[in-house]
């Protein structure tokens, strides 16, 4: 029905109901008595309406506390109508809130700092990544301009350029970010920031490793070349001399042949998917053939010895040989004559463990942790001298994450070192 009708209507009614008792009192008791009558009516119905005025101004100054009155006549609807938009406005808020919380909780998990800034650049709001990239607090740098807070002269002439199509990278409290910042709603931006801090890193490492390898390359093969070209030019070089020059050529030859191989044995360690397929190892036929060819790279100028006293494991063959071994002549190649070596396979209490002794030339502290960097050496010219590649321990470090193990390295300049491989016990086989 027309809510204009269901108003009026009980209205006349109630009113038309005042108008007949007034005109029933003046029938039996005169006009005077009617008119009377009729008046205190109208006097009863405007304090009825006056005191609910008041309990709807009342309630209005507390709408939340305060309970509203049941009503009389149409003030039933209007205050239950009221009730209503209170108790929908309470739900709108209820959700919102929900809604509000549930983004900002999204918001603090993102890896991406978020920041919302008004048009003018002050801080209203932002997430807990981005408070860990720019430095700034959410709770303290709000209403604060970010040009005061962010104070770095490549994010100030980004701002000022105003090119935001672009991001910029800023070098920031040693992290590389990727910063955007994106115009939004009418008079707001957000400020978005990226850590490429990691990917820069593996970015870098790829290109010092091809910058290394090339260079490794290079050597040898000037030298190779250089030979050639003597062979050319001068075509009746001394029968000796000319053996000499094969000698070193094939000795760079070989260099090379060893870089290449150990570059591709990186790699493939690199490619193929963790954990290792894991086979019975026969620890003894291994370290068997490890002391062999210990032996052989020695030429009889080191006392090697080795002790076996462990169970086998689960890993791969290959892999573990390739480490054990470069352990073993890395001992045997950095002890001078005369020195002793010592290999050993026990089990601890804390697992099974691979160690090689050397009494050699030892390594100082500094250098330790590098060790097992791609191509990195104590002294280049004598990890050539002996062949080496640069290579060997990148490769142990390689094969030893794959089989849950870790490697410590105990040295001493002029004393000699201990390389210690332990394994995780749940690599070991039941004997
Ligand atoms: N047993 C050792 N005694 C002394 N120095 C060692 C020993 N093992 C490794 N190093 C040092 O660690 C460097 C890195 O070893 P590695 O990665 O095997 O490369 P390389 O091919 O030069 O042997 C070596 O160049 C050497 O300086
Ligand atoms: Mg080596």
């Amino acid at each position: 029905m027309n809510p204009q009708l269901l108003f009026w209507v009980p209205v006349a009614l109630r009113l038309s109901l005042f108008l007949i008792a007034a005109a029933v009192v003046g029938y039996f008791f005169g006009p005077v008595a009617g008119l009377a009558a009729g008046l205190i009516c109208l006097i009863v119905l405007i304090v009825v309406q006056l005191n609910y005025l008041f309990l709807l101004s009342g309630w209005l100054d507390h709408p939340e506390s305060e309970k509203l009155p049941d009503g009389w006549g149409a003030w039933t609807d209007i205050f239950s109508r009221l009730y209503k938009l209170r108790r929908d406005d309470e739900r709108n808020r209820a959700d919102l809130s929900e809604w509000l919380a549930r983004f900002r909780q999204a918001m603090s998990l993102l890896p991406d700092g978020v920041a919302i800034m008004d048009d003018v650049l002050f801080l209203e709001w932002c997430n807990p990544a981005a408070e860990k990239h720019l430095g700034l607090n959410n709770s303290r740098d709000k209403g604060m301009r970010v040009t005061n807070l962010i104070r770095n002269p490549d994010f100030i002439d980004y701002i000022i350029l105003g090119r935001y199509d672009q991001p910029l990278t800023l070098s920031l409290r040693d992290r590389k970010l990727i910063v955007q910042i994106i115009p939004f709603e009418n008079r707001r931006q957000i400020l978005v920031t990226h850590d490429a801090t990691e990917s820069e890193r593996i970015e870098m490492m790829r290109r010092d490793f091809i910058a290394n390898a090339s260079h490794e390359l290079r050597t040898p093969l000037t030298v190779i070349n250089g030979f050639l070209e003597i062979a050319q030019s001068q075509p009746d070089l001394d029968q000796s001399v000319r053996m000499s020059h094969l000698k070193l050529m094939i000795e760079q030859g070989e260099r090379m042949q060893n870089l290449v191989e150990d570059m591709l044995t990186l790699t493939r360690l690199e490619s193929i998917d963790y954990p290792v397929r894991a086979e019975h190892v026969n620890i003894h036929n291994l370290l068997e053939q490890i002391l062999q060819e210990a032996k052989a790279l020695s030429g009889g100028r080191h006392k090697i010895s080795m002790l076996i006293d462990g169970p086998d494991i689960q890993g791969s063959n290959d892999e573990l040989r390739s480490a054990f071994s470069n352990l073993v002549s890395n001992a045997v190649r950095y002890t001078p004559e005369g020195g002793s070596i010592e290999i050993a396979w026990k089990q601890t209490e804390a697992g099974v463990q691979f160690s090689v002794k050397d009494n050699g030339i030892g390594i100082s502290a500094e250098h330790i942790a590098r060790l097992t960097e791609r191509f990195y050496r104590v002294d280049k010219s004598r990890s050539r001298e002996t062949q080496g590649t640069g290579l060997g321990l990148a490769i142990v470090k390689h094969v030893l994450l794959r089989h849950d193990a870790g490697l410590t390295i105990e040295s001493e300049p002029e004393k000699g070192s201990t390389f210690t491989v332990r394994f995780a016990a749940h690599r070991q086989t039941l004997a």
